[in-house]
């Protein structure tokens, strides 16, 4: 009887928690398209239904875009009324809106199982779509990918022209606290480049402690990222008058003001909003990781954190300048900790241990070398296709590097130590290219003069638990050179045997050409299987200079075939072999003006796996 009550008493509690629980800002976690929410509800996804309501009306900002900026083509795009649409943005119906105006969005809120969700549904309209792009570039954040997916029966990959997806909007019904405080409507704001949370709450009459009530905001870290909504309690209906016109941030717009300035301006109101370049695609997974980290490691040991902080080497902040920009500082003896003092049983390869901080999984780079280039790098870059950084440590002059964790290994050992073998297929292989080639069109184009990683290799590139590859160790990347500036006679070329090109072995000469070189060998060990300088009768054999050969060949074709993985042999279509290989000598070749720039064989790539899939669900539906 006793533990009966005792239960129900606890079940109360935990209930009249979640009741008034808030909702809790997920920051880019929602880029994530893979992200689990197993643990329980997940912001990162929609909205948890915990309001005292279970359906509710309410609003949402969207950016006019074309062709998303007349009201007929918004309320269809977002399913809402286009009378309250015209009504509520004071606009006619046939008014065409100025691109990124922010527009109010009616719609009715209601919980469909533990999630809060608006439903509109969206025609698949170009092949280029793909759930990421509905969430993020049409819906602009407005819905997540991972919530796409659960809704639509479709695999990632069989989107075609035509298919009608239903889309459930990021939105929330204010909660008992809320209610009782005069909420009416939880606004589901926008974030632009450069919003800032008081900004943003004064704009809409909001007051501010409810603002970072209602998004679970810690007082002291108020970042935002774009692409990614917040809740914005509202006591009255929004007005257009409330609404501005966003300009996109200036092409070199960087990261500028140091975090530690803005933590002690102002009470730390305000947002620091990172890396505003507009160039190119995929955001920050790794400051949101970063800040969960950090998050979850304070809970432990709030103040110890802060006094560790300040007793930080001054010449180790001196060398790995900028590290306050978002790199988290370890001392020594949580990396001690975390790996079991350097245990062998936690090493990864080399010097690279794997360690357990805060519950998450790092790799974990010891290396007494310069880190001043590589720390500064990736720091700058957040791309999806190469590793992130989230923390480091300086222990009397070696230091600690500290890295997502890639569960799969490289992409070496996948190839040639045969491990999952149910998984080396095709789709798989041309996924690992299109990844490789996207992270170096990134790392090619984000600043100008280029980058270059300079050591592209299998070993250079990571699996993780779902095979999607990043690029890593760049501890020889830098920026491109002018040919002028090029002395030949005292460069020491650094790289990987039988990935380097023939004019940087020879002349020193470093461009984007280089990796372009290197990625045409790796695409070669993922169509052969076999590695960049192998064996043969008791030779060196370079894979480039045998498949260069064999192409020459009047049975080329046939030489090839042999020359094919065997694990691939079986489902290999000789037409996508050579489409591969074809791709590759254009990489290879001599000349690096004549190599095509990452760009076009991302294009490529793209285009060879739409038709794998097309073939493959062709054969699919006929067997
Ligand atoms: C937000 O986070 C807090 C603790 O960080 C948690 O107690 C609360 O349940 C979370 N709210 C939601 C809606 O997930
Ligand atoms: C939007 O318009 C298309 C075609 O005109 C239609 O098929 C679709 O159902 C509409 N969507 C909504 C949500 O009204
Ligand atoms: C609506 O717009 C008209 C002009 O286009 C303006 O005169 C009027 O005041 C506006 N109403 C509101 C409520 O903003
Ligand atoms: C929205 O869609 C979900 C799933 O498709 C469904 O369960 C729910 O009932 C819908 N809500 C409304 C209000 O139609
Ligand atoms: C969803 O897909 C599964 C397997 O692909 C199939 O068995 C099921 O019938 C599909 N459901 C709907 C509603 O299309
Ligand atoms: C919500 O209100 C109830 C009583 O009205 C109070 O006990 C509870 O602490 C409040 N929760 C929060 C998070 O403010
Ligand atoms: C309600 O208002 C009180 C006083 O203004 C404030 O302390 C409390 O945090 C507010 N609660 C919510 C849920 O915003
Ligand atoms: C998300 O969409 C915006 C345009 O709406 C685009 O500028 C941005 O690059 C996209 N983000 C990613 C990661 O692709």
């Amino acid at each position: 009887m006793d533990m009966f009550l005792l239960s129900f008493l606890i079940v109360l509690f935990f209930e009249t928690q979640n009741l008034y629980a808030q909702q809790n800002y997920s920051g880019n976690l929602v880029m994530d398209c893979h992200s689990s929410d197993s643990t329980g509800p997940s912001p990162a996804f929609l909205y948890s239904c915990n309001g005292k309501k279970q359906s509710c009306k309410t609003f949402l900002i969207y950016k006019s875009q074309p062709p998303y900026n007349t009201v007929s083509s918004i309320a269809n795009l977002t399913s809402s009324d286009p009378l309250e649409l015209s009504r509520i943005n004071n606009i006619s119906r046939i008014t065409v809106l100025p691109t990124d105006k922010e527009v109010l969005i009616p719609v009715i809120c209601s919980c469909s199982g533990q999630y809060y969700q608006a439903n509109t549904s969206y025609t698949v309209s170009s092949i280029d779509d793909t759930y990421f792009t509905i969430a993020n570039n049409t819906y602009e954040g407005l819905s997540t990918c991972n919530s796409l997916m659960r809704e639509n029966n479709y695999s990632e990959f069989s989107l075609d022209v035509g298919m009608k997806l239903r889309v459930p909007l990021r939105c929330a019904c204010p909660t008992s606290n809320q209610t009782a405080n005069g909420t009416q409507y939880l606004l589901t704001y926008l974030v632009s480049w450069g919003d800032e949370v008081p900004a943003v709450g004064k704009r809409f009459n909001a007051n501010i402690e409810r603002v970072i009530y209602a998004n679970g905001f810690s007082k002291d870290d108020l970042t935002l990222f774009p692409f990614t909504t917040i809740l914005v309690p509202l006591s009255t209906e929004p007005s257009t008058s409330q609404t501005i016109i966003h300009h996109p941030p200036p092409p070199d717009y960087h990261p500028v003001i140091p975090n530690h300035q803005i933590r002690n301006s102002r009470k730390g109101f305000h947002v620091w909003i990172i890396l505003g370049v507009s160039l190119l695609f995929l955001l920050f997974v790794l400051f949101m990781v970063f800040f969960l980290l950090k998050k979850k490691i304070d809970l432990g040991r709030k103040d110890k954190g802060r006094k560790k902080k300040s007793a930080l080497p001054e010449d180790f902040l001196n060398r790995v300048a900028g590290v306050d920009l978002g790199l988290k500082i370890y001392a020594f003896e949580e990396l001690k900790v975390a790996t079991e003092d350097f245990s062998t049983s936690n090493r990864l390869s080399g010097s690279v241990y794997r360690g357990i901080i805060g519950g998450q999984v790092l790799a974990i780079k010891k290396t007494s070398r310069d880190i001043s280039n590589e720390v500064n790098l990736l720091r700058k870059i957040n791309h999806f296709n190469l590793i992130s950084l989230y923390a480091a440590c300086e222990h009397h002059g070696v230091f600690y590097l500290m890295y997502e964790f890639m569960e799969s290994g490289s992409l070496r050992d996948w190839l040639y130590k045969r491990s999952c073998p149910e998984v080396q297929n095709w789709n798989r292989r041309i996924q690992i290219a299109l990844d490789v080639a996207s992270g170096l069109h990134y790392l090619h184009n984000f600043t100008d003069p280029p980058y270059v990683h300079k050591d592209i290799s299998s070993s250079n590139v990571l699996l993780s638990r779902h095979f999607r590859a990043k690029i890593a160790n760049f501890s020889l990347a830098r920026a491109a050179e002018a040919e002028e500036h090029v002395n030949s006679s005292l460069r020491l070329a650094l790289g990987s045997k039988g990935y380097m090109a023939p004019e940087y072995t020879e002349f020193g000469l470093v461009t984007p050409k280089i990796d372009t070189y290197a990625f045409g060998v790796i695409l070669l060990e993922l169509v052969t299987g076999k590695e960049a300088v192998f064996m043969q009768d008791e030779r060196e054999m370079q894979l480039s200079e045998t498949i260069i050969l064999v192409m020459e060949k009047e049975d080329a074709q046939a030489r090839l075939c042999c020359l094919v993985d065997p694990i691939l042999r079986s489902r290999c279509s000789m037409e996508v072999v050579l489409r591969m290989v074809r791709l590759s000598l254009a990489c290879l070749q001599q000349e690096p003006e004549s190599r095509p720039s990452m760009a076009e064989i991302v294009s490529s790539l793209s285009k060879i796996q739409l038709d794998v899939h097309r073939s493959e669900s062709v054969l699919v539906r006929y067997v």
